[in-house]
């Protein structure tokens, strides 16, 4: 089975957050599952940067002879594609168009203004993949697997201009908020008919949503955990498309996304300053732990509790929450690390705290992986007070490094999260602390729970973090279940 994946973003070498991990991972994993009988491909833009990262991992990107023309916009738009190859993962093929690709911001400028031409940029991806898979893969796709709503052209496509493809299309909803809203007359420049601009195709209030195209016109859609697939039906998480996905109910699933074990290992990590397992846990996280309070010039007593936030500062991750609390850390004895960017409102407010609150909490604004992995080793819990949240990884991350989760219960946070109350927890039968309600004192509440736990019962805390690290978040379930959906979908 050949199954072509579409995506805006690609881990390691282009991310804005958690799609580039599912999109940099579930490939290798749906091979190694599947055997010698599954090809995996990855189509992504050729953005600016992406070169030097792959030389500085010892990957290698060399042009093929396959160039894909596309009438766009009133002009023939040209690309080239590459293929990016890292040793065991299947090849990325870069989409070069430099006029649409070669610029800084994936999405937006510095200033936080989308790029003006997003819909043409991501409609090139979405036709330049379908024209370029069965000529640069072993043959025609099966599936094509578009991600998010940067690829939600890709089963509108394959229904109205390559019906002799005979392809069929899965398309994952990461994150219903983002919906590639655009004018209506962006139809003609993108190569579509009046035709698809009906309630039950693309359109959305008059504006033309890529999104919804990709949920009309998939043959199968799935969302990043049960609980979010259920979620989005409802008119509390479903942005305005609730009932149109409702409407679709039967063709919904919800595949909760897993994590590379093995990129993601605290045994091995080369960023953190001392490897760990579940026997050494005690003493590698102490270690780690002495390092990134130094790094982050926060004195740390031994019974205060390491909190941290590594997060898109955005509405959906709660993180005003976080800001709320802040002033009562030291009440708590909880200390906290931030890092994260974003939302420049956020960003200062952050910024502010760091500075007023400079003994309790330290703020790096920015987007670091090496440093967010030396705070999932060095912190002791992890804050993911999200208001909505399709699957979420950092509570993953966490998880594997030992690090207890603090989350709001929604979406995949209730779904990986596991909290049966202090003392059942305390005897390793969960994994971390859930709160109901997204308001300050709900985190607070939680909090304050974690934080006694961490000081008065240092055994219970030890078996809540190992609970956590003996959980497999690995891609082997997730990747099964969306190859028994491919197989269901093969023509
Ligand atoms: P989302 O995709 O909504 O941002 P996820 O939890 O699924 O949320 O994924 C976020 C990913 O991005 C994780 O891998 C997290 O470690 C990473 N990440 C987020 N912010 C930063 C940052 N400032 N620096 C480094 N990594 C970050
Ligand atoms: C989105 C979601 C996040 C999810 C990620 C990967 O960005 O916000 O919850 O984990 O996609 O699926």
């Amino acid at each position: 089975m050949r199954i072509a994946h579409i995506a805006s973003e690609v881990a390691p070498w282009s991310q804005t957050g958690g799609l580039a991990d599912v999109v940099g991972s579930v490939p290798a994993a749906l091979e190694r599952v599947g055997g010698s009988d599954v090809e995996c491909a990855v189509f992504s833009p050729f953005y600016r940067g992406i070169r030097q990262k792959a030389q500085a991992c010892g990957a290698t990107i060399e042009s093929t002879d396959i160039t894909v023309a596309v009438d766009l916009a009133g002009w023939r738009v040209v690309g080239r594609l590459y293929r990016l190859q890292q040793s065991d993962h299947p090849p990325v093929y870069l989409i070069d168009y430099p006029g649409f690709y070669e610029r800084d911001g994936i999405y937006c400028s510095s200033t936080g203004a989308d790029h003006a031409d997003n819909h043409l940029r991501f409609a090139f991806l979405c036709r330049a993949a379908i024209e370029a898979a069965p000529r640069i893969m072993g043959g025609v796709p099966d599936v094509f697997h578009g991600h998010d709503w940067q690829a939600g052209l890709v089963p509108v496509y394959l229904r109205t201009r390559y019906p002799q493809l005979r392809s069929a299309s899965v398309f994952t909803i990461h994150n219903l908020a983002y919906q590639g809203v655009f004018h209506k007359n962006a139809l003609e420049q993108i190569g579509l008919d009046w035709s698809v601009f009906t309630l039950d195709r693309l359109e959305y209030h008059d504006w033309l949503s890529y999104l919804k195209g990709g949920v009309a016109y998939a043959d199968a859609l799935t969302t990043v955990s049960p609980s979010y697939a259920y979620e989005i039906q409802t008119p509390a998480f479903g942005h305005g498309l609730d009932i149109f996905v409702r409407s679709q109910a039967r063709r919904v699933h919800g595949i909760l996304n897993g994590i590379d074990t093995e990129a993601w290992d605290p045994a091995t990590d080369s960023e953190i300053a001392a490897n760990y397992d579940d026997d050494t846990l005690p003493e590698g996280k102490a270690a780690c732990r002495r390092a990134l309070a130094d790094e982050f010039h926060l004195k740390l007593d031994e019974d205060e509790i390491l909190l941290g936030v590594v997060s898109r500062f955005t509405g959906q991750k709660g993180l005003d929450l976080v800001a709320d609390v802040v002033p009562d850390l030291h009440a708590m004895a909880a200390k906290l690390i931030v890092l994260g960017s974003g939302d420049l409102g956020l960003e200062d407010r952050f910024r502010y705290l760091g500075h007023v609150f400079g003994g309790n909490a330290s703020v790096r604004i920015g987007f670091d992986v090496a440093q967010s992995r030396r705070i999932y080793s060095g912190i002791d819990a992890i804050l993911v007070p999200s208001r909505f949240e399709p699957c979420g990884l950092s509570q993953l991350y966490a998880m594997r490094y030992g690090t207890v989760p603090i989350v709001h219960a929604v979406g995949g946070l209730r779904d990986t999260v596991h909290d049966p109350g202090d003392s059942a927890l305390c005897r390793g039968e969960g994994t971390g602390f859930r709160f109901e309600h997204p308001t300050a004192i709900g985190l607070r509440w939680a909090i304050d729970r974690a934080a006694r736990i961490f000081r008065d019962r240092p055994a219970g805390w030890l078996a809540i973090a190992r609970s956590g690290m003996g959980r497999d978040f690995s891609w082997d379930q997730s990747a099964r279940a969306y190859l028994q959906l491919y197989q269901t979908l093969r023509r």
